[in-house]
């Protein structure tokens, strides 16, 4: 573990991740904490596989209050809380840990941080949308129950692997039945007809600029097609979404609005996150 000075009486937290260097968690706290006028300081930790637990225990002893845990770390995290929020507990991983008196609360922004950036920041209803989830790793499973909850009219879910599809939709088929929502997924032969109103890309085929399988009948001109992964350029998912006449965007602002949920979970005070996004925007398109 590695870690900066620290400022004397200053409420202390940090991103933990293994590689961290990169995160850009610490320049979005910044900015909330200059917005709001909220004395923290924000930092990096690179923690080591197997040593979670001990890596976050010695940022608690240093007066550490709050972290970001991101990859590869959501699962040990999870385990490592002591309560769950029940959207942590849903999705299976935890991306934020308070500290505080009664020991480590666990809680996962990430699904609410991708609806704010959808209906907040890009304007478009969930309530009543027909949504296509595609991937059934980590991510896909953290955005399914904020989905459902938002009132979704249908979610499909459609994965490489049809059977993790459908271990997703076993796992939350009450919760959809609750919600009242038409909830399927499998394979790329489970969509539904015509376009979806919103298709969420949350497999890692980004990451080696790699198409998922999706019909292209799913895509039309009333569509916003998601990455959850964000470059300086658009990605081959937002490239292709945008050939067939659907709109498109990354997932910056949903990086965005789970840090501003993270920052009310531990300051009670909610950052002008779309002032922050723009900014964020900016400093991007700079490093291109
Ligand atoms: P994460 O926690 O980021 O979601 P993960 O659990 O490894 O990561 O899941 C990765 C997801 O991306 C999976 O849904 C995976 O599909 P499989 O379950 O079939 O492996 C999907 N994925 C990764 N690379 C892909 C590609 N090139 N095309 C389509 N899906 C891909």
């Amino acid at each position: 573990m590695t870690s900066g000075v620290r400022g004397e009486g200053i409420d202390q937290y940090a991103v933990i991740g293994n590689p961290v260097v990169h995160s850009k968690s610490p320049w979005i706290h910044a900015r909330f904490a200059e917005q709001t006028g909220e004395r923290i300081e924000y930092g990096r930790v690179l923690g080591t596989v197997g040593e979670f637990a001990d890596d976050v225990r010695a940022f608690v002893e240093t007066g550490g209050r709050g972290m970001n845990v991101t990859v590869p770390f959501k699962l040990d995290a999870h385990a490592f809380a002591n309560t769950l929020t029940p959207r942590a507990a849903a999705a299976g991983a935890v991306n934020t840990l308070a500290f505080n008196a009664d020991g480590v609360l666990g809680d996962n922004t990430d699904g609410v941080g991708l609806v704010r950036d959808i209906e907040g920041n890009l304007g478009v209803g969930l309530k009543g949308a027909r949504v296509l989830l595609l991937g059934a790793g980590g991510a896909a499973r953290g955005v399914v129950l904020p989905m459902l909850d938002c009132g979704v009219a249908a979610l499909t879910i459609v994965n490489r692997t049809a059977s993790k599809a459908q271990i997703l939709v076993d796992h939350f088929s009450d919760a959809a039945h609750a919600a009242n929502v038409r909830f399927s997924g499998g394979g790329a032969d489970s969509v539904e007809a015509g376009p979806y109103d919103v298709i969420v890309n949350a497999t890692a085929g980004s990451l080696d600029d790699a198409l998922p399988t999706c019909d292209d009948a799913s895509f039309g001109p009333g569509t916003l097609a998601y990455d959850m992964m964000y470059s300086a350029q658009p990605t081959v998912f937002m490239r292709h979404a945008e050939t067939l006449g659907a709109r498109s965007s990354d997932g910056l602002g949903m990086l965005v609005e789970q840090a501003a949920e993270s920052f009310f979970l531990w300051r009670g005070v909610r950052p002008d996150s779309g002032a922050v996004l723009r900014a964020l925007r900016l400093e991007l398109s700079k490093s291109i």
